[in-house]
């Protein structure tokens, strides 16, 4: 199978730069319309579709972004590998503003979003126990490390709901649950991604220290733009290394995730 793939960028993320035959194309889904038009092109031969998720100009909140349209869109066009760019704060200490971040568990405290292809009709039940792909993170973080930027690779992601940032008490107890980062768009997103038998990697750039930490002041937006925008060109330089650590022939995944749904699926195929 050929690799291609799928990048979602993030608040600050919005183009890539550099890619051969470029076009960004619409891409209908019965979930409705994704987030924006994909770009879609190649990088070092390798074929790229590149996905704003809030769209050109910021346009979807995080609990409004279409997450089933934007997963049915990448994996439409032929995606098997989504690398999956977003802003996040830090809870703790050593993950620094600047800092890169592979996320590889979570904590899903959103409440306000579909999460599943599943429903009325069909019953399936996805394992999500380890709801990222290691081959495709090791390689993300590798990509990190090229890009010339501080990598932590594995973390605990607290996916909450927003659009008001955390109070102090919520930011303390999320620390005291071990979650490592904090954000607002990487859950139904990764689950998603499982559900859709994609390989997906996250790849978290930490804007602030939310509000626990005494000697910064509570996050707002300026702090976050700031810190994107300063580190836009390690994301950008972290989407080019990729495609020659991924290689243009894709094995199946060695951890499975191509193959999620084949004992999932509760639903007799009769019905
Ligand atoms: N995105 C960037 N910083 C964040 C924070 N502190 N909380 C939630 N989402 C974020």
């Amino acid at each position: 199978m050929q690799t291609m793939i799928g990048v979602i960028g993030g608040s600050g993320v919005y183009q890539i730069e550099g890619l051969e035959g470029a076009s960004w194309v619409k891409v209908p889904t019965p979930w409705g319309k994704p987030s924006d038009e994909v770009l879609v092109g190649r990088l070092h031969g390798i074929p790229i579709a590149f996905l704003p998720r809030h769209g050109r100009g910021h346009v979807h909140s995080p609990s409004s972004v279409p997450y089933r349209a934007n997963i049915h869109a990448l994996k439409s066009l032929g995606v098997t590998d989504v690398v999956a760019v977003s802003a996040v704060g830090s809870l703790r200490e050593d993950f620094a503003p600047g800092d890169f971040v592979i996320v590889d568990q979570y904590i899903d405290r959103t409440i306000a979003r579909e999460k599943s292809f599943f429903g009325p009709g069909c019953a399936a039940h996805v394992s999500v126990a380890h709801p990222t792909c290691p081959r495709l993170g090791a390689a993300a973080a590798d990509a990190a490390r090229q890009a010339g930027v501080k990598v932590h690779q594995g973390a605990t992601y607290l996916a909450m709901e927003g659009p008001q940032f955390s109070t102090l008490a919520e930011s303390r107890l999320y620390r005291q649950w071990g979650a490592d980062v904090i954000g607002m768009t990487g859950m139904p997103e990764a689950k998603l991604a499982r559900e859709a038998e994609l390989c997906y990697a996250s790849v978290a750039m930490v804007t602030d220290y939310d509000c626990w930490h005494e000697d910064h002041g509570a996050v707002d937006v300026a702090q976050v733009i700031a810190t994107l925008t300063a580190n836009a060109g390690h994301a950008r330089a972290l989407v080019a290394a990729l495609p020659a650590l991924l290689g243009p022939d894709r094995a199946p995944c060695p951890h499975g995730c191509d193959r999620a749904l084949t004992h999932a699926v509760m639903t007799a195929p009769d019905k």
